[in-house]
């Protein structure tokens, strides 16, 4: 099932990283399979001189196993940074931003080497699009964003926070805020053909912190997991 085939990639990306000279800094993605990662690398975290990581969550759960978590300010280069992704595509370009991370992400992407990429098949797609791409915007550019990104023919929702316990029978009304204040614009309905062109022209639209389209920090290693088995993809 879905979380066996987390678990299975998971260990497999592990075996990738204790494969790096020991002694690196690692960066760590977001999400359930990320978590799964996490779980697996804990009793050889020692392999590491630390970890730098993509969200409050990540941190968190990095810190309970005992990792150390660095200031990206105090880290020059990464060997790697492994992450999940929402879709990815036959040459490695992903959608992202599912969890919410997706500025972090980018930016500790942008710093590693290689971007090794887990998930379960589901996730691979012929073209990206079919999931929702998530947008971090500044929140009081909610409007001219929208506006901007139903021009390119989106169909733009805002995503709201998870109901709390509180609040169950009622709709969650309040916007979902990101580890940076931001809030997140849902784009579903787009055809990403050209993942590169989309990501700089979403980037360019005034109020935008991060598009989720992963074209620049695109995917160098995929490691993916069927009832198979798992597979490594390079690109
Ligand atoms: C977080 O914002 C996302 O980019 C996640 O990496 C992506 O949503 C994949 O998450 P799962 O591994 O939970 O599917």
């Amino acid at each position: 099932n879905q979380d066996q085939l987390k678990q299975m990639v998971g260990e497999a990306a592990r075996d990738e990283v204790l494969k790096l000279p020991a002694g690196q800094i690692l960066g760590v993605g977001t999400g359930s399979t990320a978590n799964c990662f996490i779980d697996a690398l804990a009793r050889h975290k020692d392999h590491f001189a630390g970890t730098v990581s993509s969200s409050n969550a990540t941190t968190e759960r990095l810190l309970k196993h005992g990792f150390k978590v660095l200031d990206p300010n105090d880290v020059q280069s990464l060997p790697a940074y492994v992450d999940g992704a929402d879709e990815i595509d036959p040459k490695g370009n992903m959608i992202k931003g599912g969890g919410g991370a997706l500025t972090r992400e980018k930016i500790i992407a942008s710093m590693a080497q290689q971007f090794i990429c887990i998930c379960d098949s589901s996730k691979q797609v012929p073209v990206l699009g079919n999931f929702a791409l998530p947008v971090e915007i500044i929140p009081l550019a909610k409007g001219a964003v929208a506006r901007e990104l139903e021009k390119l023919g989106g169909k733009v929702s805002l995503r709201l926070a998870k109901a709390t316990r509180a609040d169950l029978n009622q709709t969650p009304s309040e916007p979902f805020v990101t580890d940076n204040g931001g809030w997140i614009l849902d784009v579903a309905g787009l055809q990403i053909a050209n993942p590169a062109q989309m990501e700089a022209q979403i980037n360019q639209i005034a109020g935008v912190i991060t598009v989720g389209v992963f074209a620049k920090e695109k995917a160098s290693v995929l490691l993916v997991s069927n009832a198979t088995g798992v597979s490594r993809i390079t690109y």
